[in-house]
């Protein structure tokens, strides 16, 4: 089963493909797409050795051949010296700018294979296969490439938009439930941007959803990479709309840095930073009770985190106010006024403070 939508960018518009045992045509799809040339496969020790065979196998049947470059996971693996070592590995093995790079992982492979692909030979093209939750509904699909500098993340970087993007549900059997969950926030902040009925649709699959039931998360990761989509046809360069997918995202970010992306993961940070926004979007008179209520049970019936623990509060409000989405001593944030609606504002640091402050106290609830 396989279900196909397209993000339409004139010449750069790109078909997402997403079902199961899809991996198995990429050697077909690259042909399609006439990338017959040998392809670079970019992956973690861990992933290849789950999905490489499949990969290596169907480019083989295609006559296609490939060599491979693994990197350790993790955002340590988003730098430029990693891209350096990719960049050698290219030019020793004669690699020209019409061999395709795959970016077989999550994140951090397809931003770092994404950046590579972008600045190797001006632009080689480049395919994603995504295989965790948190690639196939958000990272895999937008263009934005990128790796970190020692002071900033994702600041070097580009708009490179992949050829195609191939999403096997397979790939989420080896999951861990963690990193799962994890990709589940990113879920719930597509499902309070979006006016349409996928709020519902995650509130009556909740069991389909934990029990990752195949026919749930293939509509999940459809709906998401359609709404991604969508926003990204309208603001490919990120002036204006694209901000709407930060919902979440301001606390969630200073929480992730102040506990140095050691304690939360992104997802996990996420799950907080949207409660966060709904928590201001109530103090700024925008949320009522009921939609405050909406927001936090679909968070924890998903099993994500409400409550902020084990990070200071003042350490978390000095960050977000360092943060570049400051303006003027007022922080930009996404708000909620229902589910579909949001609105970005100028927020002051006391009303933030103040809903910071109950996101400790969310704990209380439990
Ligand atoms: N690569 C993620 C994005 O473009 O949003």
């Amino acid at each position: 089963m396989e279900k196909t939508l397209f993000v339409s960018l004139g010449k750069r518009s790109y078909p997402i493909h997403i079902g199961t045992d899809t991996l198995k045509t990429i050697g077909e799809k690259l042909k399609q797409h006439n990338l017959k040339e040998r392809a670079t496969i970019i992956s973690t020790p861990y992933i290849f050795e789950l999905y490489g065979s499949v990969v290596v196998k169907s480019l083989k049947d295609q006559g296609i051949d490939s060599q491979t470059v693994l990197v350790e996971p993790g955002e340590e693996s988003k730098s430029l010296g990693k891209a350096a070592q990719i960049y050698d590995k290219l030019i020793g093995s004669k690699t020209d700018r019409f061999m395709p790079i795959l970016a077989l992982g999550g994140g951090v492979i397809g931003d770092l294979s994404g950046f590579v692909a972008s600045t190797y030979m001006r632009g080689t093209p480049y395919i994603q296969l995504p295989t965790t939750l948190l690639a196939q509904v958000d990272s895999s699909i937008g263009g934005k490439v990128a790796v970190n500098h020692p002071e900033a993340k994702n600041i070097i970087g580009s708009f490179y938009q992949p050829r195609f993007v191939l999403a096997d549900m397979n790939t989420l059997e080896s999951l861990p439930e963690r990193e799962y969950l994890s990709g589940l926030a990113e879920v719930v902040k597509y499902a309070f941007i979006s006016a349409d009925d996928f709020l519902d649709y995650l509130e009556k699959n909740i069991s389909g959803i934990m029990a990752k039931e195949t026919d749930v998360l293939t509509e999940i990761v459809l709906r998401c990479c359609r709404i991604k989509g969508k926003i990204v046809e309208e603001d490919e360069r990120d002036y204006g709309l694209r901000a709407v997918l930060n919902f979440g995202h301001t606390i969630g970010h200073s929480i992730e840095a102040v506990s140095h992306y050691e304690n939360y993961r992104h997802g996990e940070a996420v799950a907080i930073g949207i409660m966060g926004a709904a928590l201001v979007s109530k103090i700024k008179g925008y949320a009522d009770d009921k939609l405050v209520s909406k927001v936090r049970n679909l968070l924890t019936s998903m099993s994500l985190p409400t409550e902020l623990k084990e990070v200071s509060v003042k350490d978390i409000l000095e960050h977000i106010k360092l943060d570049k989405k400051v303006v003027e001593g007022k922080i930009q944030f996404v708000l909620l006024k229902a589910p579909g609606e949001v609105i970005i504002e100028s927020v002051d640091s006391k009303t933030i403070e103040k809903a910071v402050k109950q996101l400790v106290k969310e704990g209380a609830r439990a």
